[in-house]
């Protein structure tokens, strides 16, 4: 799967995008190790604080459809240069893998590639492991 087959794919789930508030369209595309690809886009609300970005819509898709094993996350907008993950989104994604290939790319074709670990150094230190009880 080539990384410009990611950033296409967040392209076209950004014109999907629910952003009637912040006008800020967002595109998000997530690729498993099994080489299959779930998109996602931000779904704004009249109360702001209950926006789902991108990210986490792609990551919710791919949980339901029984998949938790990422290896590259592509992220498209039209800003004039590459958005990264907000923190949310960044603690949300190192759940599944904290070594995450994070692609971000504008509508013009700028991009960055970034390891999710340079963006949430430390994502390992949690008290509570999976399946473990305080
Ligand atoms: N947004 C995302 O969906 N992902 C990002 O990485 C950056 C921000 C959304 C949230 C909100 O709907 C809009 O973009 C403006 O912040």
């Amino acid at each position: 799967m080539s990384r410009q087959n990611l950033v296409d794919a967040a392209s076209k789930v950004r014109a999907r995008a629910y952003a009637p508030y912040s006008k800020f369209a967002v595109g998000a595309a997530l690729l498993t190790r099994s080489g299959k690809i779930f998109t996602g886009c931000n779904v704004e609300n009249v109360s702001l604080g209950l926006t789902i970005c991108a990210e986490r819509a792609a990551v919710a898709a791919a949980i339901a459809d029984g998949e938790k094993e990422f290896e590259a996350i592509a992220v498209v907008t039209d800003f004039r240069e590459p958005v990264f993950p907000c923190g949310a989104c960044r603690q949300v994604l190192a759940e599944f893998n904290p070594d995450l290939e994070v692609v971000t790319a504008t509508t013009q074709g700028r991009s960055e590639t970034v390891s999710l670990t340079a963006l949430l150094p430390r994502a390992r230190q949690k008290i509570l492991e999976p399946g473990r009880s305080v």
